[in-house]
């Protein structure tokens, strides 16, 4: 019999990093191919994926011409339909257009995509990020030859599966009052993130899932994020109680997202090193933690993961 494939940039079989502390899974993968998510199974999607801006991201390449880029948001937006559960939403986060090479208007072509993946359209939350180092970009200059005018805000839509309103039964909201009369206002201030904090060029303030996830789902439900990055989503999961899966396609990043949902970055000092089936993570916790430790992840297949105090 053939040996499975397992290498998770191909989409099949297992993912070759696989994390689990009981609240938060980190898994290395591919987000147009996440075979080891089962139909049905998540509630609400929160992501910001890369702009095809040409970020310097570590093993993914954001310079796709712009209609190969747009095919491919529509062959992870089916991947996210087919996980997602009826009545499970999506809430992506994203530019209102982009400059390079030339104009688009990539809002409104991300609702098509989403669209034509099976989605339903609810609402979208304009972010205003009151990122005024953008203010520089005039065109002409006090004159209509061609003037620009550029907007410092971000996206998000918020899509869902079938059917937008959910039965509460047994499950636990946890929005304040005060927290659901302000975030019902679809216009959110509060400033992004510095790169430099976590180390990934792209991280979104942690605000933003804050408001996404108390917002949108129960405490006893899935959160995924398939762009994890340094693992925003899942760390501010954890911290509401919801359970999570973060995704990133880069090795580097899942042990960025894992060290930060484990409570140890930027607390360090931290080293991973490998043996021939484990990964291996030593350091010393932050403070609270009384003890140094060491965790074991398997590289394949998954298994638990242990975490023991260091001799
Ligand atoms: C905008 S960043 C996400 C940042 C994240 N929100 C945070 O706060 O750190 C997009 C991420 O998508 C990852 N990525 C790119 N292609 C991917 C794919 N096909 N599957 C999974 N992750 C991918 C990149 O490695 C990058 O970390």
């Amino acid at each position: 019999m053939a040996e499975p494939v397992t290498d998770a940039n191909t989409g099949l079989g297992p993912p070759a990093l696989d994390h689990n502390d009981g609240l938060v899974r980190i898994c290395q993968g591919d987000s147009t191919s996440l075979t080891f998510l089962q139909d049905a199974s998540v509630n609400l999607i929160v992501t910001s994926p890369p702009y095809n801006l040409d970020m310097a991201y570590g093993d993914y390449r954001d310079d796709k011409p712009y209609t190969a880029y747009l095919k491919w948001v529509e062959r992870w937006a089916e991947e996210l339909y087919r996980v997602a559960d009826v009545g499970g939403r999506a809430c992506i986060n994203i530019p209102l257009d982009t400059n390079k090479g030339g104009k688009q208007a990539i809002y409104a072509d991300y609702i098509a995509s989403f669209r034509n993946a099976g989605w339903s359209y609810h609402t979208t939350i304009v972010w205003n990020e009151q990122n005024i180092s953008r203010r520089t970009a005039w065109g002409s200059w006090m004159s209509p030859t061609a003037p620009f005018v550029t907007a410092p805000v971000e996206m998000i839509p918020v899509f869902y599966k079938e059917k937008w309103p959910r039965k509460k039964e047994h499950r636990t909201p946890t929005i304040s009052r005060d927290e659901f009369l302000e975030w019902t206002l679809g216009i959110w201030t509060f400033a992004g993130e510095r790169p430099s904090r976590f180390g990934h060029p792209a991280p979104f303030p942690e605000e933003l899932p804050r408001r996404l996830i108390r917002l949108y789902s129960f405490r006893e439900d899935l959160v995924l994020d398939p762009f994890v990055g340094s693992g925003t989503t899942c760390a501010v999961a954890k911290a509401n109680g919801r359970h999570s899966i973060g995704v990133d396609i880069d090795p580097g990043y899942c042990k960025l997202a894992i060290e930060r949902c484990m409570g140890v970055y930027p607390h360090g000092p931290t080293q991973w090193f490998e043996s021939s089936d484990r990964l291996w993570l030593t350091g010393a916790g932050p403070n609270q933690m009384s003890l140094p430790w060491n965790v074991a992840l398997p590289v394949n297949p998954v298994a638990d993961v242990t975490v023991k105090p260091a001799d």
